[in-house]
């Protein structure tokens, strides 16, 4: 099968049809495996450049896509504090964007801005693959979400999952729940008020004929689901931080907590998280995020071969 991913852009998970996204995580379980058992350096990607240009803070996202890279046998070239390049001297994305296409074969964008990876995409003669474009979407993210239920409960559709926390401004939710909603897996919004998710958001997900219910207390799901996914609220993206103070704490899984869940329930958290995992939950087996992380190297190692052209 022919998929078609070379030179390819990822803006918006929409941006991959359901079967591209499990073509993804097949063939990043295919890199797993080779990590796990430690087979020499690949060299698929010898000679091939990617370029990470973060305009937001970022742990995870920007090391496992240059780990990944890495991996792959290529090199990355990266801009970690844009205030030392020239955006600081007033210039625009898109003239960024078409320098950084010159010297690169792949960019990985992450921007505050909502809509960004798009603009870019439009200015750049590589692909784009948008690492979080403000309160918008986080594609990359999904794909290893995805790959870590599957893993975890063995397969994406017979779960139940609840996306707990801000479903307003979190970026991994919108892209998460686009993605299920597609693949048809049952769904419970937990949010406070104030913090659901946004009403363009909820109608796309309706027009994708997703499966979900909506509640305000954690308390109301936690017995009836396979994968609790918790967000940190996100504080930077408050115009008022009153507002914020009011929602800060409002969700902790704690040990008592799972204790009202069913046995296997997962516990996955995109990280950092700030208060909404307490440290003791890190010892049971139900808790799983900090492999979800670990599994952004194999994820990201995939969408860089498919979108180089480097696998079929
Ligand atoms: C997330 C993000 O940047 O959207 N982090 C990540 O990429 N793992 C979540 C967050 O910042 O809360």
């Amino acid at each position: 099968m022919s998929t078609g991913f070379k030179g390819r852009s990822v803006c918006h998970i929409a941006d991959l049809s359901v079967e591209e996204m499990t073509r993804v995580l097949d063939v990043a379980e295919g890199f797993a495996q080779d990590l796990k058992a430690q087979k020499p350096p690949s060299r698929l990607a010898l000679g091939r450049v990617l370029a990470t240009l973060f305009f937001e803070p970022s742990t995870r996202t920007r090391l496992s896509f240059e780990s990944a890279m890495s991996r792959l046998g290529g090199s990355v070239v990266s801009v970690a504090q844009p205030g030392q390049t020239s955006v600081a001297k007033g210039e625009t994305l898109a003239d960024t964007i078409r320098m950084v296409a010159a010297y690169s074969d792949a960019i990985v964008l992450r921007h505050p801005q909502e809509g960004a990876a798009r603009l870019a995409a439009r200015y750049s003669k590589v692909p784009i693959i948008n690492a979080g474009d403000g309160a918008g979407q986080h594609p990359t993210q999904t794909l290893l979400d995805l790959y870590t239920i599957r893993k975890e409960k063995g397969n994406l559709s017979d779960v139940k999952v609840a996306l707990v926390g801000d479903l307003k401004y979190g970026r991994t939710v919108h892209s998460l729940a686009h993605a299920l909603a597609r693949l048809g897996t049952e769904m419970a919004l937990v949010a406070p008020e104030g913090l659901q998710m946004p009403a363009d958001a909820r109608a796309g997900l309706h027009d994708l004929g997703a499966r979900y219910s909506t509640a305000e207390r954690l308390d109301d799901v936690i017995g009836d689901i396979d994968v609790l996914y918790m967000t940190r609220i996100q504080k930077e993206r408050f115009p008022d931080l009153e507002e914020y103070r009011r929602v800060q704490n409002v969700y902790q899984v704690s040990n008592a907590l799972l204790a009202r869940a069913k046995k296997g329930v997962i516990v996955l958290h995109p990280l950092p998280r700030v208060g909404e995992i307490l440290p003791e939950v890190d010892d049971t087996p139900n808790a799983k995020y900090f492999d979800q992380a670990a599994n952004g190297v194999p994820v990201r190692m995939a969408l860089l071969a498919l979108i180089l052209g480097l696998v079929e």
